[in-house]
């Protein structure tokens, strides 16, 4: 972990242009925001591709979630979330994961062997952004597939609505970061722990292209 002293410091970045001064004055969730979009954006739409359509192909959508958050969660695990943000429910949300895709494809998912993904806390703290934010999406997708009656919701959506009454949890983690505030070398740390999250679905989704599999 990088500490306070000897700390190098150094202009924040977004998609490579270094920040103005008044930029870099903004908060930490738009300067995390801003840096995430282009791969948001990307992996959006290599998700609607591969499972968007009617009907939603839920399988494939919760196997591209797996076969990230598979990889992600255990590594997160591993590299103390947990004790950093106390109460970080990534662990039974895998779990709730997984019981969906044994109601859907009969079998439970092998998970892959924990690779150190986010050796420092910035790292950490930046891939529990991504990981939590992602929980945003869920509620529309939750939304949409209940808008169009489809009655998977009622029998594997334990994943997709997982605690989404809990609205303290990401209130909570973005007032963390703000707090946290890092700058320089730290939020480009940060950065890159959200970045790893994004490239590990990228993977996931772009392995999961091709035919629908209903
Ligand atoms: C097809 C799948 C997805 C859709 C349709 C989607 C859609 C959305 C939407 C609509 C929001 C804004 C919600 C709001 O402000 O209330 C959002 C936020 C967010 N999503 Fe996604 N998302 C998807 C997948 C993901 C995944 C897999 C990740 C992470 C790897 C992710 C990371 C985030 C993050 C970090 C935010 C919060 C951005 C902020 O700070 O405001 N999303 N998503």
């Amino acid at each position: 972990m990088r500490g306070a002293a000897g700390r190098r410091r150094r202009p924040d970045t977004v998609a490579g242009h270094a920040l103005t001064s008044r930029e870099c004055h903004t908060g930490t969730r738009p300067r995390l925001r801003a840096r995430i979009a282009a791969l948001h954006t990307r992996l959006d739409r290599t998700i609607e591709t591969a499972c968007f359509g009617e009907p939603l192909d839920l399988r494939r959508l919760l196997t591209i979630h797996h076969a990230a958050l598979g990889v992600i969660v255990p590594a997160l695990e591993q590299a103390g979330a947990a004790r950093l943000f106390p109460g970080w429910d990534g662990c039974s949300r895998l779990s709730a994961l997984e019981a969906d895709m044994v109601e859907l494809c009969g079998d439970s998912p092998r998970r892959v062997s924990i690779e150190r993904l986010f050796p420092s806390e910035q790292e950490v703290w930046g891939a529990l952004y991504a990981l939590e934010g992602s929980r945003l999406g869920n509620q529309v997708l939750l939304r949409r597939m209940a808008e169009h009656g489809n009655d998977l919701v009622q029998r594997a959506a334990r994943f997709l609505a997982y605690r989404s009454e809990d609205a303290v949890a990401w209130p909570c983690l973005v007032a963390r970061l703000e707090a946290l505030d890092y700058r320089g070398d730290d939020f480009e740390a940060m950065a890159h722990g959200a970045e790893r999250v994004f490239g590990v679905y990228l993977m996931a989704a772009q392995r999961h292209l091709g035919p629908k599999c209903r």
